[in-house]
């Protein structure tokens, strides 16, 4: 009560409870808009997509792992192209990165290129966000408007790398748990999953649900072994989708149905809990699955961007200007 007493809501009260509601505001509506770069940039997206184009016309698997990038990006500390920046204290080493994220060189010749059009002008956060959305359309997935604007980090940061990218060992209640901790809802999460349609994972990710899980169809696992035995062989590679590993599909989805999930994740999504439904539903209908990852997608880019004079705009995506 005292709290409210008369002259209590002190110019500090005003000052922190107006502040929070910017900050909220700020979370909730960044300044981006898709038509950033039309009078500073107007080749950019063009420059883009061709560059992801031959990518993936050469190696298919590019198209997932510029995909990734941008969500290892945006989900630790907001989409800052943090992920990109060399360096021991780096994201690049943490856990879920090290050995594993791809597709530096696709963005460096995308920079490069934008560098000599348009010098200083488009972020290498903005260039994973467009590079994820044209390599999905490049591999037969939805499309959708980029909003852009995003400005970059001048910092990275390994440990938050290492605590917010979600586990391949965690059940269903975690992963539900990590995205809404992002601001998803479940369904988010179910269909932004999907984007493992595409893609490949390393044995040391998948080789303790191939030897000793029983929710697995006994004929995929059988055929895995024989690239991933019980010990070696770490970073040998199996695709996330067995059916259709470059397209972009809904075959992930119908996998789970018959228990041919790769990652422990992956099948948690199918496995008697309240997502089977919406498994179910995106194995029968590939329209909505698009729709809904097309949606989530726009949202998960507008994980806290830095906006208007924060950050920089790199000249070179791995290092600070
Ligand atoms: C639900 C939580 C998720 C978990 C636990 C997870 C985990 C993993 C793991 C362990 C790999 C293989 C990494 C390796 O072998 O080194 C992988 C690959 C991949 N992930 Fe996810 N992931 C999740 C969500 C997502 C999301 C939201 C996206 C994008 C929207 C995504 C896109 C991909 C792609 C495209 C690949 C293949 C990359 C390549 O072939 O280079 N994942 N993920
Ligand atoms: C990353 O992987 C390399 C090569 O396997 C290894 O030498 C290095 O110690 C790893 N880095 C971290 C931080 O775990
Ligand atoms: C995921 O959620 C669990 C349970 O809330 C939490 O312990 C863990 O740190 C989270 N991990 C990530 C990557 O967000
Ligand atoms: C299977 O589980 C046991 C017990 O947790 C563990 O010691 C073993 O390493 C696991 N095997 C594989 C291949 O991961
Ligand atoms: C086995 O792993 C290697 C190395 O990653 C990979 O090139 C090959 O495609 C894999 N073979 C099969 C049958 O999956
Ligand atoms: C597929 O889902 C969409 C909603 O995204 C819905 O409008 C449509 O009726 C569904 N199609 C079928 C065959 O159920």
């Amino acid at each position: 009560m005292a709290f409210f007493n008369s002259s209590s809501l002190t110019h500090t009260t005003f000052k922190f409870l107006l502040g929070s509601f910017l900050l909220l505001v700020g979370i909730a509506s960044a300044q981006l808009s898709s038509t950033f770069y039309s009078t500073t940039c107007p080749s950019a997206l063009s420059i883009i997509e061709s560059a992801v184009n031959s990518a993936v016309s050469s190696e298919a698997r590019m198209g997932a792992s510029l995909l990734r990038l941008h969500f290892h990006d945006c989900f630790v500390n907001g989409c800052d192209a943090s992920v990109l920046l060399d360096g021991a204290s780096g994201e690049k080493t943490a856990p879920a990165n090290n050995n594993s994220l791809r597709g530096f060189e696709v963005i460096d010749s995308i920079k490069s290129q934008l560098e000599s059009s348009c010098p200083g002008v488009v972020s290498c956060a903005d260039i994973l966000a467009v590079a994820a959305r044209d390599s999905v359309a490049a591999l037969g997935g939805p499309s959708w408007t980029v909003q852009l604007g995003r400005r970059d980090s001048t910092t990275a940061s390994f440990s938050a790398a290492s605590t917010n990218i979600p586990s391949p060992l965690s059940d269903l209640s975690v992963l539900i748990s990590n995205f809404s901790s992002k601001g998803f809802t479940t369904n988010e999460m179910v269909a932004l999953s999907g984007a493992h349609t595409i893609g490949q994972a390393r044995c040391t990710v998948f080789r303790n649900r191939i030897y000793n899980e029983t929710n697995i169809d006994s004929s995929f696992a059988t055929s895995l072994k024989a690239n991933c035995s019980t010990s070696g062989g770490d970073d040998n590679l199996a695709p996330l989708d067995v059916t259709s590993p470059e397209a972009f599909d809904n075959a992930y989805f119908t996998n789970l149905l018959s228990q041919k999930g790769l990652l422990h994740s992956d099948q948690q999504l199918f496995n008697g809990g309240s997502t089977d439904s919406q498994v179910k539903a995106y194995s029968s209908n590939l329209t909505s699955f698009r729709t809904d990852f097309a949606n989530a997608m726009v949202k998960m880019g507008n994980l806290s961007p830095l906006t208007g004079t924060s950050g920089q705009i790199r000249t070179n995506c791995r290092k600070a200007n």
